[in-house]
């Protein structure tokens, strides 16, 4: 009866995996902040694309890691048409083709040495308008890669517009933008640092979100929206889900939800302590966070939460 009239049903489709390629490993590198997650080799990452396909997952968020040598204050790894991001986007094209939706992350701080997501003015403070110039350019690579969908995550004022517009410009109006709309700043993405070997040493306060606003997060909200934005985004989830379920209510496009890494990590080390119930405890999670308005969910766990919702155990 409980199965009967629940409000909230969790679909495999529902779920989007994010990945990790590193560049120049013959092995997947565990990272030790995220137990179960990996630094994918190019070969390892077509495989986890192919088994998220395989269990009903519908897309695939890839993150590049640049070799540490190649990484530089303008993050040029980020617009090599051959930078390890590009490259995964071809392998994992040529692998799933179109059958899995493949999502990219713009932004620079993967590649730049200074770790930050944009590129620096002469006082070392982030440079909104330059990293623009930066996006625009990236944008255009990973479309020429062959990416279906591209997640603008630097919190630059006006990258939606921009990118939009770059995307145009080649032709690829068919390329849509993933958002993120109301990006905070976080500590619960202090495994991510890890799992993209980022050299940042301050903080993103001064482009991320204080975590005490939620209007804030409707006016970009607005602006996304104005600029081009075919999905929107929030992220963290689980700390937040009263703006995400402010920004479902007052769109009419689709809304995700970002699962993060530190979310990822509570519940693994909860678990490895036995202290939790695994598997509840992370169906619970994505749960909550459709139950709050995230249509899609970004989320480590995406491959194996759908097996076990194939496999009707919700
Ligand atoms: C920026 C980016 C970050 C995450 C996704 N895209 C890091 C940050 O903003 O500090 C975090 C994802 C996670 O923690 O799982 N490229």
């Amino acid at each position: 009866m409980r199965r009967m009239v629940a409000e909230t049903r969790l679909h495999p489709a529902d779920l989007i995996l994010p990945a990790f390629v590193r560049e120049g490993i013959t092995e997947p590198v565990p990272i030790q902040a995220m137990p179960g997650v990996v630094q994918h080799t190019r070969d390892t990452l077509r495989k986890a694309a192919v088994e998220a396909l395989e269990a009903g997952v519908s897309g695939i968020m890839l993150f590049g890691v640049p070799e540490d040598e190649k990484k530089d204050a303008a993050g040029t790894a980020g617009t090599d048409p051959d930078g390890i991001l590009q490259v995964a986007i071809r392998d994992v094209k040529a692998e799933v083709g179109d059958e899995l939706v493949i999502m990219s992350d713009l932004c620079l701080d993967e590649f730049t040495d200074h770790g930050h997501c944009g590129v620096l003015d002469a006082d070392g403070r982030v440079d909104n308008d330059a990293t623009l110039e930066r996006y625009a350019e990236m944008a255009q690579v990973q479309a020429d890669a062959g990416v279906h969908v591209v997640g603008p995550s630097g919190m630059m004022d006006g990258q939606v517009g921009v990118v939009r517009d770059a995307l145009d410009t080649i032709g690829k109006e068919d390329v849509s933008i993933l958002a993120y709309t109301a990006k905070y700043s976080s500590a619960f993405y202090g495994p991510f640092r890890e799992a993209v070997g980022s050299s940042l040493k301050g903080d993103r306060k001064t482009y991320q979100q204080d975590p005490a606003n939620l209007h804030e997060s409707l006016r970009e909200l607005a602006l996304d929206l104005e600029e081009g934005a075919d999905m929107v985004m929030v992220k963290p989830a689980g700390p937040y889900l009263d703006v995400l379920a402010k920004v479902a209510a007052s769109v009419d496009v689709p809304v995700a939800a970002y699962q993060i890494s530190g979310e990822y990590s509570m519940v693994e080390a909860a678990a490895e302590k036995g202290w939790i119930d695994r598997e509840k405890a992370i169906l619970e999670t994505l749960t909550g966070i459709r139950r709050a308005g995230g249509q899609m969910i970004l989320t480590y766990w995406a491959t194996e939460a759908a097996q076990w919702l194939s496999a009707g155990r919700r």
